[in-house]
């Protein structure tokens, strides 16, 4: 049985003093979803702080990028190490928006690609869970390259690390198309695509492509989420806007119990 996870990513939103009120009001509510696993990935600067509200409760956390270097010479970036030392149980890995900072480097999406695998090797040698972030652009969703873009980056990071590295990973479907929109993907769109990567893992093997959680992200709020978690391939949901504001949150978590 995959146990749901509800992660909310802050992006590049927040202060000490924001962020205090918005973990206490979570927190508040945290017995009337305590059925399924809740995480934060707050900018990594806040990373203390969230440690310091949600050690103890029940809730993990995580950031939302990490180098696929070990250490040395890379001013900026953050290594999965570093991630360890704050406690972090996630990371998100391959965001559409980190792409788009890629992609100003025109990189081309086979390097993108192995660049995220890279990320996603770091990740597990460092015994924290990434979540993959998958999902087609809105020309590709146009001209019905969904599957083609999904295969792509399942495939090279299958062919990276192997398909058992998957055995402790979180996929996520997040359509280009449907974050920061305010339009979701339908409950059957999106249980569609969760499916067919479901089978995709399954070719390679049956067990982690049953008990793999993929997550939904793309505009979900507190009166979408029901029956988005209703569909059987979808294994909870991946929170931007949403997820600054408790009462929204706490709304979406519920919806997954
Ligand atoms: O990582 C989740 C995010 O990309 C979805 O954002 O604002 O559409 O919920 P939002």
């Amino acid at each position: 049985m995959r146990k749901p996870l509800v992660a909310g990513n802050w992006k590049m939103n927040g202060s000490s003093e924001s962020n205090k009120a918005l973990l206490e009001g979570i927190l508040s509510k945290a017995d009337t979803f305590s059925d399924i696993e809740v995480a934060l990935f707050p900018p990594s600067v806040y990373l203390q702080q969230v440690q310091s509200a949600l050690t103890g409760t029940g809730l993990s956390w995580g950031t939302q990028n990490l180098s696929q270097f070990e250490k040395g010479a890379y001013t900026g970036e953050i290594s999965a190490s570093m991630l360890v030392d704050f406690g972090c149980k996630y990371v998100l890995i391959g965001h559409s928006e980190r792409r788009c900072l890629y992609a100003e480097l025109d990189l081309d999406q086979c390097l993108l690609d192995r660049i995220i695998a890279e990320k996603y090797e770091m990740a597990v040698r460092a015994g924290i869970t990434p979540i993959i972030c998958i999902g087609e652009s809105p020309d590709e969703h146009a001209v019905g390259r969904t599957e083609e873009v999904v295969l792509r980056l399942l495939d090279t990071v299958i062919a990276h690390q192997g398909v058992e590295g998957l055995a402790h990973t979180v996929l996520a479907y997040e359509p280009v198309w449907a974050i920061g929109t305010g339009r979701s993907a339908t409950p059957e769109w999106a249980q569609d695509v969760h499916s067919f990567m479901r089978q995709r893992v399954a070719k390679h093997d049956k067990e982690i492509a049953k008990n793999i959680r993929i997550l939904y992200g793309g505009s979900i709020k507190g009166n979408n989420a029901a029956p988005l978690f209703l569909q059987p391939d979808i294994d909870g949901g991946l929170v931007g806007g949403g997820s600054l504001d408790a009462d929204e949150f706490v709304k979406i978590c519920q919806a997954a119990v």
